[in-house]
């Protein structure tokens, strides 16, 4: 993997946008004391998602559990939200291509379909299970809390559509991954052995996927979980680098905050050129906005700190965001990712009397043009005084990928010292929960009046 950020410079863009040479020297300098506070709030037991490269046992555990029982499952469902479903979600876009549901049996090698349920949305529940035959579903409920409301109502409805067809039977598919110790669903899995998964207590929801909160579904859909780890080794080891220009993860955490804070590009622009890598732009969202976007610092200083992470993907949005990107407020700044090799690739034939203004494309391929795109579009926005920066993956194997999730949590484990921030908390989510359980009737929890008449309006 490889960071560009030359485009982040004000030399490099229109002479009057871009970080200045004095704030990425004050980065550097600051580098040393990032680095201390890492170590020193690692040792005090924050910053747990490190441990998740090194699980020899853990992976050991799934791949046995997962070949006993993969290729006997047509289907496998999770059941989860928030930091429970978004990384599975990515990365078996990622690493199994977009469509690996749609393949026959035979072209996914036996595995099985993975859908990831990461929503209450009744029609979503309701034509997944007119689909699916719960004779041959595996479903994996994910709670880290094991407490949350969606994941657990979900679960209701999915074990009773499996107690319809299996009886007494429907216990042996499911599969609960949640906390060692506490939550309702460890309650239930006790009570009924239900069998189950921890999630590391010291890993937060967010940082979670590669813990078994990923593993267990993408090994039972046939990804190399071992090589996903050595991936994020890899990364780890990066962000040991004495000098911030050596520890990938620091600089583009210290980049996006420069960027925010001396230079007004509160929005930051996940673009990926892959639609492998789609998915993984909301996976970046939850990370980035639930672990930065805080009331309060570390001294408890009122705030309101944080960037605002959106999703783009490349080519589709030149034809939608990049407007906006190139000529809108000077608000914004791009990541790129570009894959040197995803794959496979698609030649442009050549076809009779083609007008001039097709007839540049064949002899080119669909992989060459989309590299001319990102080529192009990270040019044409530098040159309009855009930062932007370029991540380069060599490929999306496994063990890339693996190296790719670990260097996004380390940045954002990074960013919570740039900005001042705890990056593991998430206090804004409570009083929503709160008013939730309160409209639900769960005991405990008053409905307290609205604090104003609410506008509304009928047509
Ligand atoms: O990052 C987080 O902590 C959250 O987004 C959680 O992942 C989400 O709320 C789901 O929580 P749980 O896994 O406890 O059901």
């Amino acid at each position: 993997m490889r960071l560009d950020y030359s485009r982040m410079q004000q030399d490099q863009l229109d002479g009057d946008h871009g970080l200045r040479p004095e704030v990425i020297d004050r980065l550097t300098r600051r580098y040393s004391e990032v680095q201390a506070e890492v170590a020193t709030r690692r040792e005090g037991g924050e910053y747990g998602f490190y441990a998740l490269a090194d699980q020899t046992e853990t992976v050991a555990q799934i791949e046995t559990f997962a070949e006993g029982l993969g290729q006997a499952h047509e289907d496998v469902i999770v059941l989860g939200i928030g930091g429970s479903a978004l990384g599975t979600k990515a990365l078996l876009s990622a690493l199994r291509g977009p469509g690996w549901n749609e393949w026959d049996d035979e072209a996914r090698e036996y595995y099985p379909r993975l859908h990831v349920l990461d929503n209450i949305d009744p029609s979503i529940v309701h034509n997944l299970l007119q689909r699916v035959d719960p004779r041959r579903a595996l479903v994996n409920v994910i709670s880290k809390s094991g407490n949350t409301a969606e994941t657990l109502a979900q679960y209701l409805v999915v074990r009773d559509w499996l107690e319809d067809a299996l009886g007494e039977a429907a216990v042996r598919h499911l599969v609960f991954t949640t906390d060692p110790e506490s939550g309702a669903l460890r309650e239930i899995a006790t009570r009924e052995s239900i069998a189950t998964l921890d999630v590391p207590p010291s890993v937060g929801g967010r940082f979670s996927v590669l813990s078994p909160v990923g593993l267990l579904p993408l090994a039972l859909v046939g990804i190399d979980i071992g090589a996903l780890l050595s991936g994020a080794a890899q990364a780890i080891s990066q962000a040991a680098g004495a000098e911030l220009k050596h520890n990938p993860a620091a600089l583009f955490a210290g980049l996006m905050w420069a960027a925010d804070t001396t230079a007004g590009s509160r929005i930051q622009v996940l673009m990926p050129y892959s639609d492998r890598l789609r998915e993984f732009g909301a996976w970046y969202c939850q990370l980035w906005a639930e672990s930065l976007g805080k009331r309060l610092d570390r001294q408890s200083a009122v705030v309101h700190a944080g960037p605002t992470p959106l999703a783009a993907v490349g080519a589709t949005d030149q034809h939608s965001l990049v407007q906006l990107l190139m000529e809108g407020p000077y608000d914004k700044v791009v990541s790129f990712m570009t894959v040197d090799d995803p794959g496979c690739d698609v030649p442009i034939p050549d076809s009779p009397d083609l007008p001039e203004a097709a007839a540049y494309l064949p002899g080119h391929t669909l992989g060459g043009l989309l590299d001319a795109e990102y080529q192009a579009t990270a040019r044409a926005l530098a040159e309009a005084g855009r930062m932007n920066l370029t991540l380069n993956l060599p490929d999306l194997a496994p063990a890339t990928v693996g190296e790719l999730v670990m260097f996004f949590q380390l940045a954002v484990g990074y960013a919570g010292v740039w900005y001042g921030v705890d990056p593991f908390d998430q206090p804004g989510v409570e009083l929503g929960k709160r008013l939730t359980f309160a409209a639900m009737g769960r005991p405990g929890y008053d409905t307290a009046p609205p604090a104003r008449e609410p506008a509304s309006m009928e047509s």
